[in-house]
């Protein structure tokens, strides 16, 4: 793939602001490249930020064809950047847009789109501890017409992010509330793929699950109400007896996350034994009432591993072990965390490092 790079109006130096949260402050570049039929991907690009002009009969606003990505770059302690899976992003980006009849973008080109931008923008990457630049790929339908049907003009772009870290506070528990009555994705539906309306159906179930004290919601299955699916953005993940990891199957309306993914090729190194199973809500109270779940966390690019402490189930809350972070997925955090930022070793062969000296 041929990129055109535009220059810049704004060369000042970088500065980031503090606090930097997550998905607030844009990068002062762009990455996008244009679909047709008939003609294929072309006019790769990348230039300064600005907005689209689309037509308002443009697909993306009524038919929802949309898809995205989130991956992350982390600053080495030699001062090169690291790119942690892209390739499983574009992999993952390629099934989606198949699930939503929409253009496959070559992966190798899905690399190269990143590692370019990434590269150009390398002084948005946060020195702070725990920070990283957030790469954000998306996929849009831009054909101007009210018919519903797939798209025949797509618009592919990169955008940046410098995150804070996810946990400012430490590496606090987080609380869910199991929803009983809505769901996130069905069998046959969409929920494996990373479209855009998955996390629009989310958002009412989040929004009351957050005016009732919780950060996330926890999801069952559509069929049964019955199966634990995902911990909201996040996959999910319980702990036997401190030794034994186990999270939902991929049922075809779970995102199959790439670091839970990471996460069940790493954990056996480490000693932990993993397992993929269907898990029963009743069941996996029970077993935390009991003692047998030491402990609940989950997992995903944002957070890489976020511990669980309290979950909501029929109106009352029940506290995971005391409450508080334990030692798997502590030392889970700190194992992948140190690949991602090059401070360990990678022998499992997912970082890509770029040249450039951030
Ligand atoms: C619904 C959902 N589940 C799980 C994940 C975790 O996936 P990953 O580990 O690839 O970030 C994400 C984030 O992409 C998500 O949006």
């Amino acid at each position: 793939m041929q990129i055109r790079i535009e220059p810049l109006a704004d060369e000042s130096p970088v500065v980031l602001p503090e606090p930097l949260g997550f998905g607030r402050v844009p990068t002062r570049r762009i990455l996008t490249c244009r679909y047709e039929a008939g003609r294929g991907w072309a006019d790769a690009e990348i230039g300064p930020r600005q907005h689209f002009v689309l037509d308002p009969a443009a697909q993306i606003f009524h038919c929802g064809q949309g898809i995205f990505e989130g991956t992350k770059a982390y600053l080495r302690p030699d001062g090169r950047i690291n790119l942690f899976r892209p390739d499983a992003n574009a992999a993952r980006f390629n099934r989606s847009a198949e699930r939503m009849a929409m253009p496959n973008f070559p992966e190798a080109d899905f690399v190269t789109a990143i590692e370019t931008l990434v590269a150009l923008e390398h002084a948005w990457t946060p020195r702070t501890d725990a920070a990283s630049l957030y790469i954000r790929p998306v996929m849009i339908a831009a054909e101007p017409t009210l018919e519903v049907r797939s798209s025949r003009e797509y618009i592919f772009y990169v955008v940046l992010t410098p995150t804070g870290p996810f946990f400012a506070g430490g590496f606090e528990p987080v609380a869910v509330r199991v929803e009983e009555h809505h769901v996130r994705a069905a069998p046959g539906g969409t929920g494996e793929a990373k479209t855009i309306g998955n996390y629009a159906a989310s958002l009412y179930a989040t929004e009351a699950a957050r005016v009732a004290g919780y950060q996330q919601v926890l999801w069952l299955d559509a069929v049964e109400r019955r199966f634990v699916e995902e911990a909201g953005a996040m996959n999910v993940a319980f702990v036997y007896g401190g030794k034994e990891i186990v999270t939902p199957a991929l049922s075809g309306s779970i995102l199959p996350g790439i670091t839970r993914d990471s996460l069940l090729r790493l954990a056996p190194d480490l000693g932990y034994a993993v397992r993929e199973a269907r898990l029963d809500i009743d069941e996996v109270i029970a077993d935390i009432e009991s003692g047998r779940i030491t402990e609940v966390f989950c997992m995903g690019t944002a957070a890489v591993v976020a511990p669980i402490g309290r979950i909501g189930h029929h109106g009352r809350d029940v506290i995971v072990a005391d409450g508080r972070s334990g030692p798997v997925a502590t030392r889970l955090h700190r194992t992948l965390t140190d690949i991602q930022y090059g401070r360990a070793p990678d022998p499992y062969g997912w970082i890509r490092v770029l040249d450039t000296v951030a």
